[in-house]
């Protein structure tokens, strides 16, 4: 009795069996894969192979993706240039003679195969999934022997762990990673990641097979130009270049990391992803090309790219811009040619220049021998006189092998993983001894700066003890600074020789009335002209704190703020002066209908360029944060040559409210110009400062003010304008119609769509001035901004005018919820 309960739970368990290992990991000849939800899984688990719709298309393919993984990540695609365009009864099959074929509409359509010519030697052939991701024809199960095929020989888009990437020059088969066409189309796009092969193999990325990023040749340690330490905890990689092969290759360290290369087609970059488990998603862990140096060709023959450098492109030394013009306007790709008359093999006229951190140049029309030392590699460069540059060719403990290149030096940059070039030009010096020659020179130098230095200090010495002996006009202020003690001077006017100055600041004196009070132009005994802020409020401060508030300001100095002369204090009376800016406010030439058409674009763009240098040198670089608080049209001062100067900056902590950050019951800004959390609260940051630096943005491309604008359609301000603009796609609309001819629309829709991130309304989403400035000088991704939710409305017969008001008087800003469209 006890046995038909055994062959039940028989029954019973093989029906189990046959449910969880459904999922197997193998075809083999009397079996098929259907499209009908059924895959292959890879023995631990790790891969799935089977049919798949990529993004929101309807054409299927057969792929593989990882198992795990929340996000579905497809590493490979079998039919990516061919796919199933209908469902319909289509399947993967091993054929006799060896063959993986999809078939579709009942053995009609042949849509992919593998196409192995090898034939199998026993006659079962299987295919089989491996935990490595890789997909393998075998001649049987239990064979061990050489795979008959396999996926990672026809890599897609993903180099995954242990595959290689490269040449079996054997069999001429070239491994390489070809992009998707789009997120949701696998087919072949036109990003390629390639090892190449020549007299010094490199990677090299392609865009549309034009070159478009090469690592450089590899040097032993590294390439050239990547820096990518081997010793890194999560994976190991290596270069192989043999006579039989030439690969890339890399191993993850842990086997429960997952972490993948890939090229991505949207970014034009190749990335390598590694999976955050907690988070569920893929972190960039490397992305190259990495800036604009790392693009192939960016500063043209002999030019070099430092990234730090401004601008970025500067010619080797011993050269000079082919043509001086265009590399002016930082058009760089007629690179370089040598400055002085070069004569191959003439004493004098023939030599090397020795350059530290180089990548090396394209190596196309390189030669290269293992087994010569660097002085061999030196004479057989001078030998020929279409020989360029040398250097070794392996790094490796001190240095090996011998590169030489011929042509022009195509592609080179400065970069950490870089190494010695001598390059050859007209010089009497030898390498070393220009590098002596250089260093003597050096030290000379510093002797005799210090020495001057010196003389220099003892006659301000000498001078000082006079002057303090004759007359107190000039009172010496300590200041503590960082635990140091500064004696710090700065001149301090008295009353009397102000109101002489300004004739007793008449009516015919004042230049202008800011948010702090009145400027008056004055002009000294010795004729010099100065401009003097006359401190409206009497604020809580003392003498002590309020000079030294006045040194603070004073120690501020950069090209685009306007330098403090000096002060003046007396009973209620504080005043400040400044050097006197013979040109107009900015506002008087760019909302003049007629003196704005001389403000051209590049100068625009200069103008806000420094405007922005100069508002993230108060915020961030300068040793106090300074937060302006009134930072409008007419706070910035033009100089002769049109160089703007931020003036007024500082006012905030000299009347008395002294946080860094915070709230204040004074607010003293423009309308027009405030951040919302700063007109409504009285919560001022140096975000608030980004909001009108927003503002001011918008105005200096379109030449109308943010106040007092009236659109037909529509009763936005200006701000409300640009969104509208912007979100329609059409921002270079906004721009001064006296600009159309001198502007680039792509900088005036960068700008437009920075402005629109300074004025968004919560402070943490506007950027800080660093980014600002960044994105203005780069040609980086910038975010897209938020739905401008709140905006300051226009509201009619408002006078354009700084007000100093308490903030129960709010309700004068008239705020509004605009839904834009
Ligand atoms: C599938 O293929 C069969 C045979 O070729 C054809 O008759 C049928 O119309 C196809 N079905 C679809 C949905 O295309
Ligand atoms: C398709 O081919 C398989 C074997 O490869 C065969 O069993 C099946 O009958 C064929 N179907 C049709 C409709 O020909
Ligand atoms: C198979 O390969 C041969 C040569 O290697 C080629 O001519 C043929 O077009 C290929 N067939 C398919 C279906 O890709
Ligand atoms: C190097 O220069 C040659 C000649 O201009 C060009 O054909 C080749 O594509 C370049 N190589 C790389 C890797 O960019
Ligand atoms: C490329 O990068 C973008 C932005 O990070 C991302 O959305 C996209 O999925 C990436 N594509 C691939 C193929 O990794
Ligand atoms: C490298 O140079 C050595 C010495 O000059 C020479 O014997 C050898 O043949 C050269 N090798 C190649 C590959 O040119
Ligand atoms: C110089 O080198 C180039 C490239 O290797 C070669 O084609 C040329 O013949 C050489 N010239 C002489 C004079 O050796």
């Amino acid at each position: 009795m006890a046995i038909p309960p055994l062959t039940l739970i028989c029954k019973l368990l093989w029906l189990l069996f046959s449910q969880i290992c459904y999922a197997t990991d193998t075809i083999t000849q009397d079996q098929q894969l259907s499209d009908d939800g059924s895959t292959l899984v890879s023995n631990g688990g790790t891969f799935e192979l089977g049919f798949f719709n990529p993004g929101s298309s309807n054409n299927r393919y057969v792929g593989i993706w990882y198992k795990k993984i929340s996000i579905k990540t497809v590493v490979w695609v079998a039919n990516r240039d061919n796919p199933i365009v209908r469902h319909n009864s289509s399947k993967l099959v091993i054929r006799q003679e060896g063959n993986l074929v999809l078939l579709s509409n009942n053995n009609q359509s042949l849509l992919w195969t593998t196409n192995v010519t090898k034939k199998a030697s026993s006659s079962s052939p299987i295919v089989q999934l491996l935990d490595t991701g890789n997909l393998v024809i075998k001649d049987g199960i239990n064979e061990e022997s050489v795979f008959l095929w396999q996926s990672f020989d026809h890599p897609c888009d993903t180099l995954l762990s242990g595959m290689k990437l490269g040449w079996d020059l054997r069999t001429g088969l070239n491994r390489r990673l070809t992009s998707w066409k789009s997120w949701d189309d696998p087919s072949s796009g036109d990003i390629v990641w390639e090892v190449v092969i020549g007299n010094n193999p490199e990677l090299v990325m392609w865009k549309s097979k034009v070159d478009y990023f090469r690592t450089g040749p590899y040097t032993g340690n590294m390439f050239s130009g990547v820096y990518a330490p081997r010793n890194n905890p999560l994976y190991n990689w290596k270069f192989v270049s043999n006579k039989d092969e030439v690969y890339f290759q890399y191993t993850l360290s842990n086997s429960f990391v997952v972490s993948i290369i890939v090229l991505n087609q949207t970014l034009n970059l190749r990335q390598r992803l590694t999976w955050i488990p907690d988070t569920k998603t893929w972190t960039v862990y490397q992305s190259l090309p990495l800036d604009s140096c790392d693009v192939y060709n960016t500063c043209g023959p002999n030019g070099n790219c430092i990234i730090a450098g401004s601008p970025i492109c500067q010619c080797l030394d011993g050269f000079k811009p082919k043509s001086p013009q265009q590399w002016n306007a930082m058009d760089w790709r007629q690179g370089c040619v040598r400055s002085e008359e070069w004569s191959c093999g003439v004493k004098n006229k023939d030599g090397f220049q020795r350059l530290a951190s180089m990548k090396l140049p394209n190596t196309t029309f390189s030669w290269v021998n293992e087994s010569i030392t660097l002085e061999e590699c030196r004479a057989k460069c001078l030998e020929n006189c279409s020989c360029t540059a040398y250097s070794n060719l392996d790094t490796r403990g001190g240095g090996s092998g011998c590169s030489i290149w011929v042509g022009e030096l195509v592609d080179m940059r400065d970069v950490k993983s870089g190494q010695d070039l001598y390059v050859r030009i007209a010089t009497s010096d030898p390498d070393g001894k220009h590098e002596r020659q250089k260093k003597v020179i050096l030290v000379v130098a510093i002797t005799v700066s210090l020495v001057l230095v010196m003389l220099l200090a003892f006659c301000v010495y000498m001078i000082k003890k006079k002057y303090k002996g004759k007359t107190e006009i000039r009172m010496s202020i300590e200041q503590k600074d960082q635990g140091g003690q500064e004696d710090l001077e700065l001149p301090f006017f008295d009353l009397a020789t102000i109101i002489t100055a300004t004739n007793n600041f008449s009516i015919n004196n004042k230049l202008g009335e800011g948010g702090f009070g009145p400027v008056y132009k004055g002009l000294l005994v010795d004729e010099q002209e100065i401009a003097i802020k006359r401190l409206s409020r009497s604020s809580g401060q003392g003498l002590k704190e309020f000079r030294n508030e006045v040194i603070l300001c004073a120690k501020l100095q950069h090209r685009n703020l306007v330098k403090v002369l000096g002060y003046c204090i007396e009973g209620e009376e504080k005043m400040l002066v400044y050097e006197y800016m013979p040109n107009k406010s900015l506002d008087l030439i760019l909302f003049n209908s007629v003196e704005s058409k001389f403000l051209d674009w590049p100068m625009r763009f200069n103008i806000l360029n420094a405007i922005a240098r100069g508002l993230l040198y108060l915020h961030h670089d300068s040793r106090l944060r300074i937060i302006h608080r009134d930072l409008k049209a007419s706070n910035i001062l033009l100089d002769n040559d049109m160089n703007p100067k931020i003036s007024d900056f500082g006012l905030a902590r000299l009347c008395g409210s002294d946080q860094v950050e915070g709230s204040t019951s004074i607010i003293a800004g423009t309308h027009g110009y405030m951040a919302p959390e700063y007109a409504i609260d009285g919560l001022f940051s140096i975000k608030s400062d980004v909001f009108s630096f927003g503002v001011l943005l918008l105005e200096i491309v379109s030449g109308k003010k943010n106040k007092g604008l009236t659109y037909q359609d529509h009763d936005h301000n200006l701000i409300g304008h640009a969104w509208r603009l912007w979100k329609e796609g059409t921002p270079e609309q906004l721009i001064d119609a006296c600009l159309a001819n001198s502007c680039s629309i792509y900088e005036v829709a960068r700008c437009v769509q920075i402005s629109l991130l300074c004025l968004q309304h919560h402070p943490d989403d506007r950027p800080n001035m660093t980014s600002v400035v960044v994105m203005l000088s780069s040609e980086n991704v910038i975010p897209e901004p938020k739905e401008l939710g709140f905006l300051i409305r226009r509201v009619s017969n408002e006078r354009e005018q700084s007000s100093n008001r308490q903030s129960s008087s709010i309700n004068e800003v008239t705020m509004s919820l605009l839904n834009a469209r």
